[in-house]
């Protein structure tokens, strides 16, 4: 086996456009860092109770979580009450959920070890919604991935589940330039976050830590449209869009969106409601 203890992107780092490479990218060192990149006090501060509210409102039970990470969201829906199933990619990743799960609540996180573009494979059982958060999506390159994985996301839901996947505002970034507020979802104080380099294809955003540690990732410039055509194109029926956590927000501004997607099909003149408090899609 081999384990990687730096990241490696060859000569030519903005080449790398590969969607099996994150598991190269999150190394352990890295994963060992990215509870402090994402300050978890202040990120739950950030996004207050959205995400609990959300899956409450649509009446959810079961959870699965595709991309665990450290378990920011897995260890917050079980201390919820959610049965969850908390999956990723990356086994260093899950081995440090599982250990923040008992040492943050005492709660034994259910881990299975899953690329998304075999999930229904390496994961038992349909869920009433799959959460796929912290700009994690736009790991995959290829369209032909990006497919795969919503194929497989759509495949695992019951028939009325949701998908809840979030983004980046990369609309801003590719039109206007790089700006964050720094409150949502990278939030530690002592790492700087920046786009090192973006095009239509890549963004390598560079991770300076103040112990002088400097990680790259090179992600895939999802635009909030394509995101949600995407879905579209996979099958969900209904889909609402947030932007930093609010229903309504103006144009480029929001740091990220928030995509709830709705597999129920439902003929003409079916109620358009089925969340406990109720909810129109814009989609
Ligand atoms: C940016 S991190 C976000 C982690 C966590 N959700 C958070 O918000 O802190 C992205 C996560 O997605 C996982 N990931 C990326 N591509 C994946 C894939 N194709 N299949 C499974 N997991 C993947 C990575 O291993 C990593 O843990």
């Amino acid at each position: 086996m081999i384990v990687r203890t730096a990241q490696e992107f060859g000569d030519n780092p903005v080449e790398v456009r590969e969607t099996g490479h994150y598991t190269e990218e999150y190394v352990p060192s890295f994963v060992e860092k990215w509870d402090s990149l994402i300050d978890w006090k202040k990120r739950s501060e950030g996004e207050g109770n959205f995400f609990i509210d959300l899956l409450r409102k649509w009446g959810v039970r079961s959870v699965l979580d595709v991309a665990t990470g450290t378990g920011f969201h897995s260890i917050r829906l079980t201390a919820a009450g959610f049965e969850t199933v908390s999956a990723d990619g990356s086994a260093d990743m899950l081995a440090r959920a599982f250990a923040n799960g008992t040492q943050r609540g005492g709660h034994v996180l259910r881990v299975v070890q899953a690329d998304w573009r075999w999930l229904s494979r390496d994961v038992y059982g349909k869920f009433d919604a799959i959460v796929c958060l912290g700009n994690s999506f736009t790991h995959l390159f290829a369209e032909r991935d990006r497919r795969k994985a919503l194929a497989e996301f759509y495949a695992m839901l019951k028939h009325d589940g949701i998908l809840v996947l979030d983004q980046r505002n990369y609309d801003a970034m590719l039109d206007d330039g790089y700006t964050s507020n720094h409150r949502h979802y990278y939030c530690g104080e002592d790492v700087v976050v920046e786009p090192e380099y973006v095009d239509a294809g890549l963004c390598r955003m560079r991770y300076h830590f103040s112990d002088d540690s400097t990680y790259y990732l090179n992600m895939y410039p999802l635009r909030k449209d394509y995101t949600r055509t995407l879905m579209s194109d996979a099958g969900f029926q209904r889909i609402e869009t947030y932007g930093d956590f609010q229903h309504t927000y103006r144009g480029n501004q929001p740091d990220f969106f928030v995509h709830v997607a709705e597999k129920e099909y439902r003929t003409e003149g079916e109620g358009q409601f089925r969340g406990a408090y109720g909810r129109v899609s814009d989609y």
